[in-house]
């Protein structure tokens, strides 16, 4: 079982949102926090904040999307608490939304960069450093519920959050043998500031066709579902929960069981047919391998 207790956890996007709701879940059970962020009003609105709370924090800037970066927190941590044990890998933006036809290549290059390469960074700066002190530790993915199903008019961010809950059963595995645990959390509606991820969109990434009408009416509709989702207090503490018991999915919505038992159904039923094609009857009893 992970222990928290005088710990560190380095979780980026932690300055506002799930981030944030999970520094404090995290504080609470006596970690140290290294929350890194892109947003400097908010990181240090945020440092301020756990401080009063008395939870240690270091507050460090951080593009996830520069790997660069990364080795400037991992060393920043190191310098203040010795070790790290726990890396959140929470930062995610929308990238572009609409008719796919009108979704431009910068927004899905920035939707790739942060959630899914910013997950690969995070996991890639720091599983040496915990390897290295041998006193295990825990890698948390933040993907969503849109990473177990496909998202209408939102291929770039169900195709980053598909990657990371499939990374994260693939370093699941791996990392065991390190005593490095593996959760991949995924979310549904949770009342933050995801709707306007754009405040955080560099230039480079910026495509002529955002605000367009056609994308405007979607993120309205999100906007309103984000604004009636649960609480985002819940989500840090379900995540201590989860972790208290090992879990490799985190789930915060247990109401969207139902849609993926259907998308379970659906595969297996397709399977079956698999299993009853001619074509494929020499291969039915070969024993598969590599999962
Ligand atoms: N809110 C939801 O309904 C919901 C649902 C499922 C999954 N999620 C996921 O939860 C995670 C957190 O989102 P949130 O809802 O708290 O959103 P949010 O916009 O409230 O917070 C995101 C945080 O990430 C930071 N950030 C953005 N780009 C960054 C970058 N390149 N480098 C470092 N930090 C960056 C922002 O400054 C902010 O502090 C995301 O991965 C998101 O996809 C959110």
């Amino acid at each position: 079982m992970f222990k928290f207790e005088g710990r560190t956890a380095v979780i980026s996007g932690g300055a506002e949102g799930i981030g944030l709701s999970i520094a404090k879940a995290l504080g609470e059970q006596k970690m140290n926090i290294v929350l890194a962020d892109i947003d400097e009003q908010s990181l240090l609105k945020s440092v301020a904040e756990l401080e009063s709370l008395g939870i240690p924090v270091l507050g460090a800037l951080l593009d996830v999307a520069d790997e660069v970066q990364w080795k400037s927190v991992a060393k920043q941590a190191k310098d203040k608490f010795g070790k790290v044990h726990m890396v959140v890998n929470n930062a995610g933006v929308g990238g572009d939304s609409g008719p796919l036809e009108k979704q431009e290549t910068e927004g899905w290059q920035w939707a790739l960069e942060v959630n899914l390469m910013g997950v690969f960074y995070g996991a890639k700066t720091f599983t040496p450093l915990i390897k290295e002190h041998g006193e295990g530790g825990w890698i948390l993915n933040v993907a969503s519920m849109a990473g177990l199903g496909g998202v209408p008019y939102s291929g770039a961010y169900t195709a980053s959050k598909a990657a990371v809950v499939a990374l994260s059963e693939s370093w699941a595995p791996e990392l065991k043998k390190h005593s490095i645990g593996i959760s991949v959390l995924c979310p549904a509606f949770v009342k933050t500031r995801i709707y306007d991820s754009e405040r955080n969109r560099p230039d480079k990434f910026k495509s002529d066709t955002y605000g367009a009408e056609n994308e405007q009416s979607f993120l309205n509709q999100m906007k309103q579902l984000v604004k009636e989702g649960i609480d985002v207090s819940i989500v840090g503490k379900r995540v201590v929960e989860a972790i208290s018991n090992g879990e490799l999915y985190i789930f915060t919505h247990p109401n969207y069981r139902k849609l993926n038992q259907e998308r379970f159904a659906a595969i297996d039923e397709a399977f079956e047919r698999s299993e009853k094609s001619a074509l494929l009857k020499d291969i039915l009893n070969q024993k598969p391998e590599g999962l």
